[in-house]
């Protein structure tokens, strides 16, 4: 397909946000690692960010900002490319995609569905009652945001639930790296393989990161 101006301004829009979103969930790892510091590790970092007030609404909007655009854009690229791919170019396409890469469309959607789960369930508090029931503050009067994930991790589904969603991003980071790096020209042919290599490497590091949390806790060994 040819590219015309606007869907190269569109893609480029794709490759910027996604690289913001990238960096938020390489924070977010880093800082949801504190859980292993135990409860005064994560409860007093959670403390910190809640006491910025409303420079963490303004990073919600943003947040929210990105994902509608990348989300936005991927959906209409997606729509217009298989629209205008012939049916002989489109099998020849498909032999040379990777399967991440002719699913980043499903991923990304199963994310979304992931992001509204985990907003409901760690941010919201609504899907564990027993937790919302229980005082839920921890010895010194900070959210005991150790406890609520600790037991949260403690039920099976939940912890199944997790592992599936982070391989689905792995999946999507997969081709996402590379894909945002060759948008913004910082990947040629010479160098694809290389880039490809680091971006499956990190997007395996954060998998093996964000995974460890749920399987750490379930297992006993990240325990209240
Ligand atoms: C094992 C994996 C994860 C754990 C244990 C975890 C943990 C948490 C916790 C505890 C909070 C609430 C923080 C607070 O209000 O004090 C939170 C919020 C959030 N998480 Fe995660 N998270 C995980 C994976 C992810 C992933 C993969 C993404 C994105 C793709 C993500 C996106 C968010 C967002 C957008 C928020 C809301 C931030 C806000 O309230 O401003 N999380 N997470």
């Amino acid at each position: 397909m040819q590219l015309t101006e606007n869907s190269v301004g569109r893609k480029l829009l794709m490759a910027v946000t996604g690289a913001l979103l990238l960096g938020f969930v390489i924070v977010h790892l880093l800082g949801n690692s504190s859980v292993f510091l135990g409860p005064d590790g994560i409860n007093s970092y959670a403390e910190n960010l809640h006491n910025l007030g409303p420079i963490v609404w303004v990073f919600r909007l943003v947040m929210l900002g990105l994902i509608v655009v990348h989300i936005w854009f991927g959906v209409s690229l997606t729509l217009e490319n298989s629209a205008a791919t012939p049916i002989g170019y489109a099998s020849q396409e498909y032999r040379r995609a990777t399967f991440s890469s002719r699913t980043m469309i499903y991923t990304g959607l199963a994310l979304l569905a992931f992001i509204i789960y985990h907003l409901l369930h760690f941010t919201v508090q609504i899907t564990d009652v027993e937790f919302a029931a229980r005082q839920n503050m921890d010895a010194i009067n900070r959210p005991d945001v150790f406890g609520m994930v600790v037991n949260g991790f403690k039920q099976t589904f939940t912890t199944v639930l997790y592992v599936v969603a982070m391989i689905v991003l792995f999946l999507h980071l997969s081709h996402g790296v590379q894909s945002i790096l060759q948008t913004v020209g910082l990947s040629n042919d010479k160098s694809l393989p290389v880039v490809t290599l680091a971006g499956k490497g990190l997007a395996f590091v954060l998998l093996l990161g964000y995974i460890s949390i749920p399987i750490l806790i379930i297992a006993g060994i990240v325990k209240i």
